[in-house]
């Protein structure tokens, strides 16, 4: 790891007198949930809402999910422990203003003390939605949505405890103060950030992936990939602007540190070595559960450094979804899975980012099993992008965006939508323009 003391990263030839002047940080904050790990655990839930005094739980899940094992050991440790419970199964995958107000609604009507979510990100995020609403029933529901598309307000008003139990291998959203929908007027994905969300707790039981179909298992495991590239790429802490005059506005998302680099590349050398193994085989129990591990390691280094470009790029190519139906996903509506919709742009994405800081780009991909014993520091983009190409041809990937519906005429629409997400796409080391984010979606149509 570099030298704390360097002001930002070891290429970068910033002086402290320079960033005054642009009013940029110098400090980082780690906000992490707690976290318990093991096989089974999920059978501890119900004590600990009974150590928390819960008198009205709220169990959130999806359809899909409810019929599911995960499920079933919560549920049978909520009865052992003689829990009160209502259970919302409600919950739409891909969630949208829409579903989120419907979840918000019936967490209102119940008057809850304590949220369980037992699935993937979708259910968690809604999960956290409700909690936050319904804690704060006067709010517009744009008052905490991320600016510019909501007003960004700081929470202040106290949460109730939320258990998340993950059931991907994915978003990390356990670890997170983060929640996100598609907002359907604007046919864009947006989010809550704040780390007031973040769950009491998170209960990562890896028997829970052993349900998990090929490709989420796959899908989720690329979200994985792309958090932990993304945070280690990130502009650095110190180069982001501005500086919060009260340490309660300093973002969730706060730029690359040196805390987060450990967490993204120990979960980058974890894909590396079992994400392949993990999709392949569902028997493999040492590579789900690694993944499961990843995820959230993955998560505690973007949670708090944020991500960038592919997910900046990924919500108007889940927003402006057409047709497209993912194999596995036992759904109705068409939708792109969040971790497929940002690992087609990423070839063409660390290509273009790693003009700036090429050697985290490099190490990326040896880490990804890249041989840079000959490789020049000038060609990292390339080789990370050539790496990256490689690892989804191996994997089935569908042939970029055009293989998801998308054409070149889209292309206008796809950027419009990426614009407002100026709170990921500003922690991209390498500043955009429109021009540039129409070239990284043209690249991403076709990737073999
Ligand atoms: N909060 C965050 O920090 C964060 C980070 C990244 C992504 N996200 C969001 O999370 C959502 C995606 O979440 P996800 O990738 O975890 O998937 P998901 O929650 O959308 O679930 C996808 C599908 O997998 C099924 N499923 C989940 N677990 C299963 C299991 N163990 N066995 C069988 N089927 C299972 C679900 O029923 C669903 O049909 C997106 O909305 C994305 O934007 C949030
Ligand atoms: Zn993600």
């Amino acid at each position: 790891m570099e030298d704390v003391s360097c002001f930002c990263h070891a290429s970068c030839s910033e002086v402290p007198e320079r960033a005054t002047l642009r009013n940029t940080d110098y400090a980082f904050e780690m906000a992490i949930s707690n976290i318990r790990y093991g096989e089974g655990v999920t059978k501890e839930i119900g004590m600990d809402l009974q150590n928390l005094g819960a008198k009205r739980v709220c169990l959130m899940t999806d359809r899909n999910l409810s019929q599911l094992p995960p499920v079933d050991a919560v549920l049978n440790s909520l009865t052992k422990s003689g829990i009160n419970f209502q259970m919302y199964d409600n919950v739409w995958v891909e969630p949208t203003d829409q579903s989120f107000l419907d979840a918000i609604e019936f967490a209102k009507k119940g008057e809850f003390d304590a949220y369980v979510a037992v699935g993937g990100g979708s259910v968690i995020d809604t999960c956290k939605a409700a909690n936050l609403y319904a804690s704060s029933p006067s709010s517009d529901f744009l008052d905490y949505v991320n600016a510019p598309i909501g007003k960004g307000k700081a929470v202040t008003v106290p949460l109730k405890p939320l258990i998340a139990v993950p059931t991907t291998a994915g978003t990390g959203s356990e670890t997170t103060g983060v929640a996100i929908f598609d907002f359907k007027e604007l046919k864009v994905k947006t989010g809550i950030a704040s780390r007031a969300i973040k769950p009491t707790l998170g209960i990562i039981d890896p028997l829970h992936t052993l349900s998990m179909p090929e490709r989420i298992v796959a899908n989720s495991g690329f979200d994985v990939l792309c958090h932990a590239l993304e945070s280690y790429t990130a502009l650095p802490y110190k180069m982001r602007s501005p500086c919060p005059s009260n340490p309660i506005n300093r973002p969730a998302y706060q730029g690359s540190n040196p805390i987060s680099d450990v967490w993204a590349l120990h979960a980058l050398r974890i894909v590396a070595k079992y994400l392949k193994r993990a999709i392949r085989n569902p028997e493999d129990r040492e590579a789900r559960a690694n993944m499961h591990l990843a995820s959230a390691f993955a998560g505690i280094g973007f949670g708090n450094a944020g991500v960038h470009l592919c997910h900046g790029m990924s919500y108007p190519i889940s927003g402006l979804v057409k047709t497209y139906k993912p194999k596995d996903y036992n759904v109705d509506h068409s939708l792109v899975p969040h971790g497929l919709s940002v690992v087609l742009t990423s070839p063409a994405v660390f290509a273009f980012t790693a003009q700036v800081h090429p050697e985290r780009h490099l190490e990326a991909a040896e880490i990804l099993g890249a041989d840079i014993r000959t490789a020049r520091i000038k060609d990292a983009g390339l080789i990370l992008a050539d790496t990256l190409r490689k690892f989804l041809f191996d994997l089935n990937v569908d042939d970029g965006l055009a293989a998801i519906g998308y054409s070149k005429a889209d292309i206008p629409a796809l950027v419009k939508g990426t614009l407002p997400q100026e709170r990921v796409t500003k922690l991209s080391p390498r500043p955009q323009t429109e021009e540039d984010l129409s070239a990284l979606f043209e690249a991403s149509m076709k990737l073999y």
